[in-house]
């Protein structure tokens, strides 16, 4: 996830520094969207006239976060902070990387060349950049950074250097930009060719528009012009510069403010009239008018875009309309996992592909085990595909804990493969486990959520995982995406295996449809909500399950834990007899997970002997599972999928639980007391 923001002023005097204020600010609201690199683009000439003073354009970029960014603006030289602009477009950025590590080459905004003709800015992921960019290279393109970003800049170039006539519109050209862009992207464009023009585009990322003018406007809407419709003057379907029919702008022609924005956030301040823009909008700004084109009209398609008035504070929009951002996130699972999967994936022909493992793939498939090294929930993610990975790959796996991994002085070698699974990337004791592992000759792998991270910095290849900045300290939505990086790591392990296929098979089609399974059991929360008034006021609550869902009651546990200061504990079911049970009376809370999977018996024999203790189980459980329902005091009822990715479905609930509890026990959410979201001591 990263965050964009632009800003143009049309007849509306800014100084240099009015404009980078603005920019700076709008960064900082998108900060928490990620935050490992930002830069800003603006017009560079120091002259009176602002026509001629956007026929260059300076490029500011820093690593880090937004602050040293800014620290970096104020060590410029050769820019005039005092000049004014009558009409400016400023873009900026704030990065999380996902293609290429934190640092200024790989920053937004990227340039088309080196004298910074077009520059854009990006939030997404661009599936096919390769081949972008060997084309564009093939036609003598030549590329600085190892971005995905960085194909769209020479792409947008390239289709302004093979324009047919001189006076094509900014917004055809990114419209063919976009035509040949496969993945997700939000978009802003600038450039010396279109000086006070701005274009920006979305498919799957959000971006949004806001208006601000002290003068009345022309509407309160904007109609949609549909290029498949419209001809220029030689019949051509290229776009209007602009069209007074069809555009937004001032009544007097004057004075108008326009944003662009990954969300709300960052315009707020400024103006409450927003445009949100749909998937293949190209919005143009051109002379101070706002027009909104597509390419042809599909079914469904409302012909033009409204101006929504915002009602929300600042800080209610940053969390969107949850009250936490640990609540956000949980939320945001079924968009995450697809963002671990995208381009890794093709369901069509069920294969994988794994960009950062593939020099490697060969000598995992050698090895003599598989060793996962992580904490806390990272761990559990471990546990959680532990049985899948030993399936798949017929190989030995160690699940370890990073601490106790390095008190044992665990024996490693030069033919095992090490994993470090980390969110954050930084975590003290899995990166001494790392350095441990290396040392002994183990080839690494690290599987974290942070691009230029310790961990993904000194193990030898890796897995990002996508899953967009986790601010909770609680990690919920890292869990699931480490979760499936490495059930597919274990699909990769087996492609070529011909008895392995119809269950590859089986587990692909099952990761195609997680994603809306993840948003049925989120409809559980009002359910969930209500067990938790039952609940929250109790000492202790135990949660009980097997085989795949073992993971899961670690996780359930330690969730309700680190956030309600109430006692959980994860409890193996095959265990109970050898000591548990005895916690189990009338009183004690028990939560079950029972799955139709292999261990479905042996787990209703668990069943039977917390009810036979008068247990009150709550069982999360199967959606059609009538046998277990009536031993139950309650269930929960989650969609079946593929047993192996079970634990995806059957953790969300626990997640909701906690979170409610936390919340009627009136505790801070995100941030659980004693806790940090980076453990970067021992
Ligand atoms: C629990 C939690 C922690 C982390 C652990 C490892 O909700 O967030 O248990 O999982 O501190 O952190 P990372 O994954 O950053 O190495």
């Amino acid at each position: 996830m990263c965050g964009i923001f632009a800003y143009l002023n049309y007849h509306v005097p800014r100084t240099r520094r009015d404009i980078l204020e603005i920019l700076l600010k709008g960064l900082h609201r998108l900060e928490y969207r990620g935050y490992d690199s930002a830069g800003v683009g603006i017009d560079g000439g120091n002259g009176k006239d602002w026509e001629t003073n956007a026929k260059s354009i300076q490029l500011i970029k820093q690593r880090g976060k937004v602050k040293m960014l800014d620290e970096e603006i104020n060590k410029q030289q050769d820019i005039d902070l005092d000049v004014e602009f009558d009409v400016h477009l400023g873009i900026a950025h704030t990065r999380w990387a996902t293609h290429g590590v934190p640092s200024p080459v790989n920053s937004h905004p990227h340039r088309s060349d080196k004298t910074n003709e077009f520059i854009v800015i990006h939030n997404g992921i661009i599936t096919n950049y390769k081949d972008l960019r060997k084309f564009l290279e093939s036609k003598g393109y030549e590329f600085e950074s190892e971005t995905d970003t960085e194909s769209i800049a020479k792409l947008v170039k390239y289709m302004f250097d093979n324009r047919e006539s001189n006076d094509i519109s900014f917004a055809t050209l990114v419209e063919r930009v976009t035509q040949q862009l496969e993945g997700a992207f939000a978009l802003v464009f600038k450039s010396v060719h279109y000086p006070g023009e701005a274009v920006g585009t979305r498919r799957g990322s959000p971006l949004l528009m806001g208006v601000r003018s002290d003068h009345k406007l022309s509407s309160d809407h904007i109609p949609v012009v549909y290029r498949s419709t419209t001809k220029d003057k030689k019949g051509c379907t290229a776009l209007p510069r602009s069209d007074r029919d069809t555009c937004l702008f001032p009544v007097d022609e004057k004075a108008v403010e326009y944003y662009f924005a990954s969300d709300a956030s960052a315009v707020i301040e400024h103006t409450n009239r927003v445009i949100f823009l749909e998937d293949d909008d190209v919005a143009a700004v051109v002379e101070g008018r706002l027009s909104i084109h597509r390419i042809k009209r599909t079914a469904g398609d409302y012909p033009a875009r409204a101006i929504q008035t915002l009602q929300m504070e600042l800080q209610q929009i940053m969390k969107g309309n949850y009250s936490s951002f640990m609540q956000k996130e949980i939320f945001e699972q079924p968009e995450s996992v697809v963002n671990t999967m995208r381009g890794r994936i093709n369901f069509n022909d069920n294969t994988v592909t794994l960009g950062g493992l593939k020099d490697h793939i060969k000598e995992i498939q050698r090895c003599r085990r598989l060793i996962l090294i992580a904490c806390g929930t990272s761990y559990h993610a471990g546990v959680a595909t532990r049985q899948v990975l030993e399936e798949l790959t017929e190989l030995p796996v160690m699940v370890e804990l990073a601490s106790d991994f390095l008190d044992r002085n665990t024996p490693v070698f030069r033919d095992d493969v090490c994993f470090f699974i980390s969110q954050s990337g930084e975590t003290a004791d899995t990166l001494m486990a790392l350095r441990y592992c290396k040392e002994r000759g183990a080839l690494t792998v690290g599987i974290t959520n942070t691009v230029g991270s310790s961990i993904s910095r000194e193990t030898d290849c890796g897995v990002h995982i996508n899953a967009g900045p986790e601010i909770g300290v609680a990690s919920t939505k890292a869990y699931t995406s480490q979760f499936v990086a490495l059930i597919m790591f274990a699909l990769l392990m087996c492609d070529d295996r011909i008895s392995m296929q119809p269950r590859r098979r089986e587990i692909i089609q099952g990761l195609r449809v997680l994603p809306d399974l993840i948003k049925d059991v989120l409809g559980l929360d009002d359910e969930i909500q209500k067990l938790a008034i039952e609940l929250y006021e109790q000492k202790s609550v135990l949660i009980m399950g097997r085989g795949y869902h073992y993971a899961t009651c670690l996780e359930g546990a330690l969730k309700i834990k680190e956030i309600t200061y109430m006692h959980s504990e994860g409890i193996m079911a095959g265990e109970l007899k050898h000591g548990p049970l005895a916690l189990v009376d009338k009183l004690m809370p028990v939560i079950m997970i029972i799955m139709r999977d292999h261990t479905y018996t042996k787990c209703q024999n668990a069943l039977q002997q917390i009810v036979a203790r008068q247990g009150r189980p709550i069982v999360i459980c199967d959606k059609d599972d009538y046998e277990t329902a009536k031993n139950s005091s309650r269930t929960i009822k989650v969609p079946h999928c593929v047993d192996c990715l079970q634990g995806v479905l059957s953790v969300i609930p626990l997640q909701l639980l906690s979170f409610h509890l936390a919340v009627l026990r009136g505790y801070d959410v995100d941030c659980p007391r004693n806790l940090a979201k980076s453990v970067t001591v021992e």
